[in-house]
């Protein structure tokens, strides 16, 4: 198994998030279990993104949004749908990117050090699956190609998992 950290300085991001989608898809390749696979793409991720805190999962369970597998500070369980950021990309279906989480109306601080954030939506074919979730500690950390570059990511997460 290969172990990314330092292979990526994202100064061309289009070129290494290819390449991050490539990782990704080689690390869940021939594995369909959606826990197995969710707690192996926030270990990329949170090892590979510069400048993040927090890297994970909540996944649509009963009509509202629960944690699952994550890299960083325990976080909150349940999120409602329209909820925080979380929430209200779930709603949207949607991605959600907030340059300043103090300035999100309802935003939901797990991490006292969250200073930006993106949530990308998983939509499978049989609907919302839940989200994927990246905090930085930096404000303004995401821009519009790490908001392509990490729906790629979701995509090839999908991909690789049954359907919800
Ligand atoms: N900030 C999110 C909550 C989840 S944590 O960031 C891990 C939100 O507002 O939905």
């Amino acid at each position: 198994m290969t172990h990314t950290s330092g292979r990526y300085d994202f100064h061309d991001k289009r070129c290494d998030y290819e390449r991050l989608a490539a990782d990704l898809a080689a690390l869940l390749a021939g594995e369909s279990d959606l826990i197995a696979n969710a707690a192996n793409t926030a270990a990329l991720l949170f090892d590979a993104l510069p400048a993040i805190n927090w890297a994970g999962f909540y996944f649509l369970r009963g009509g509202e949004l629960v944690v699952g597998p994550f890299q960083g500070k325990p976080a909150c369980v349940r999120i409602a749908l329209g909820r925080g950021v979380c929430g209200t990309a779930a709603e949207r279906r949607a991605t959600v990117v907030v340059p300043d989480v103090h300035a999100f109306p309802g935003h939901i601080a797990c991490d006292s050090a969250s200073r930006s954030e993106i949530v990308v939506p998983l939509v499978g074919a049989h609907g919302l699956l839940g989200v994927l979730d990246i905090d930085s500690p930096d404000p303004g950390r995401f821009d519009e190609e790490d908001a392509r570059g990490i729906e790629r990511l979701a995509a090839v997460f999908l991909a690789a998992g049954p359907a919800p």
